[in-house]
This record gives C-alpha cells, sequence and structure tokens, in this order.
C-alpha cells in the first residue's frame, strides 16, 4: 500500500539518507544542477549519487501527489489519473504480449507500482531492478512510437497548474499551495526533515518545466520502443 499521507510525505523525505543529513544531500543534489554541469567524467562519475540522492529526496513526494507508479500515460476525456496510468500499464502488458507464467525483468522499477500491476493483469512473475535502496525497500524487436502523441488529453495535464481537478487535487494550484505550507509546517515543528521544503520546490520547477517542454512539443516522458532478442536456433539470430 502506497504511503499517501502528510505523515508519511514527512518522515519519508530523505529516504535511507539519515534525516540530519538531508539538507546537505539537497544541497549536494542541486550542485548537479548548477547552469554548467561539470566535466563529462565527474558528472559519469557522480551519476549514481545524483540519481540516488534524487529518488531519496523526492520519492515520498511522489507517493504523495502521484501514486505508486512513476510515470504518465495518454489520457481520455474523463478518466482519472490513476485510471490512465492503470490502463497505459494494461497497455504495455498487452504490447509485450505476456503469457501467465513468464518471467519479466522491469529495469528501472520505481517503488514496484507497475510491475506489481503487469505482474496481476498477467499472470507473470515479474522481477524488479532498481538501483536506489529506498525505492526497493518501499516496493519490494522494434516497435517504436511516442504515446503521447495520439493523447486526447495531454500527459502534462496533472501537473499543469491552470486546470482544476478534485480526482488529483494535490497536483492543482490550491493543492500544490497547501502541501508547500504543510511541508514548511512540518519542516519547522521537526517532524520532517530540514531541507524537505527546498526538495517540494525542486520538484515544482521540474513539474512547470515538463509542463512548458509537453506544450512545446519538444519532450514526452512516453517514447515506447519493444525490443526483442532474436530467437536462438532461428534465421534472426544469424
Ligand atoms: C522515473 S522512475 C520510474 C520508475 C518505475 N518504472 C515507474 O514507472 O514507477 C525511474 C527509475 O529508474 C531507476 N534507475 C535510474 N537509473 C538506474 C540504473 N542505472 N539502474 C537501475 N535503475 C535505475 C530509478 O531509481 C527510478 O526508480
Amino acid at each position: 500500500m502506497s504511503k499517501g499521507g502528510a505523515f508519511d510525505l514527512a518522515t519519508g523525505v530523505g529516504g535511507q539518507i539519515n534525516k540530519k543529513e538531508v539538507l546537505s544531500a539537497v544541497d549536494t543534489y542541486e550542485k548537479y544542477h548548477v547552469s554548467y554541469g561539470g566535466e563529462e567524467e565527474d558528472r559519469k562519475a557522480n551519476y549514481t549519487d545524483m540519481v540516488n540522492k534524487y529518488y531519496d529526496l523526492s520519492t515520498s513526494f511522489y507517493e504523495f501527489g502521484w501514486g505508486e507508479s512513476f510515470h504518465f500515460a495518454n489520457r481520455w476525456n474523463g478518466e482519472s489519473l490513476r485510471e490512465s496510468i492503470k490502463r497505459h500499464e494494461h497497455y504495455l502488458a498487452l504490447q509485450l504480449c505476456l503469457k501467465p507464467g513468464q518471467k519479466v525483468l522491469d529495469v528501472g522499477c520505481g517503488i514496484g507500482g507497475p510491475l506489481r500491476e503487469i505482474a496481476r493483469f498477467s499472470s507473470t512473475s515479474v522481477t524488479g531492478l532498481n538501483n536506489n535502496e529506498y525505492q526497493i525497500s518501499r516496493g519490494k524487436v522494434i516497435w517504436e512510437k511516442d504515446l503521447a502523441e495520439e493523447s486526447p488529453l495531454p500527459w502534462y495535464l496533472p501537473l499543469d497548474t491552470s486546470r482544476l481537478s478534485f480526482s488529483s487535487f494535490r497536483l492543482t494550484t490550491v493543492g500544490r499551495f497547501i502541501t508547500t505550507n504543510m511541508v514548511k509546517a512540518l519542516e519547522f515543528v521537526g517532524l520532517a526533515p530540514k531541507g524537505s521544503q527546498r526538495v517540494q520546490s525542486f520538484l515544482e520547477k521540474a513539474a512547470e518545466s515538463l509542463v512548458s517542454g509537453g506544450r512545446k512539443e519538444i519532450f514526452t516522458p512516453m517514447y515506447f520502443f519493444l525490443a526483442r532478442k532474436p530467437l536462438s536456433g532461428t534465421s534472426e539470430a544469424s
């Protein structure tokens, strides 16, 4: 079950990071994003640390605002965010032609939202692989298409502050305003670690950039491709 309450959000910020070190982790993480990102070799060397810090800091916000599955979905009129996410996971299972009993590897599985839904939907056994320890603890060929292109509702709609939504209230302008002040208060009284408000702030910035990239059609988070290794012993393999 996903942790969706204010207390879970507050106590989850920082993930595996010691609560007293959350603030310095936020500092380090933000420094990875100065306008010039540093030498390529340094960036490569710091990649794992950057990803880990990001997911340690942001996972409880994801769960609070989005749910157990950390991806976007194309969306139909009248469909809630949750319904569209589940439908998209079913769609992926169908595209992969998953059959009961098959073994599947989910690389970069987050906290396992899609993994669990796809395993249930297709009666397969899905193993998750992830480089972020906190998310693991929270969760225990060729065909290409940009699924977002045919979406009746834009994939970035849940993050678009100009819309009203009761089903995804936490993502609306008012919902975010409440979350901002709630996180501030939780940080002030010491329930949330120092730095929590800054995490919320950089996630807000990321959301704004996603909406802007989506509107300009220069970014999609839903580029899907299906790949299969050639079957051994067939002409495809030679
Ligand atoms: C945007 S999240 C998506 C998670 C999940 N697929 C979902 O939709 O809920 C990307 C995930 O990839 C994981 N990841 C990033 N780089 C990785 C790597 N080199 N090896 C394994 N996992 C990685 C992150 O920890 C994170 O869980």
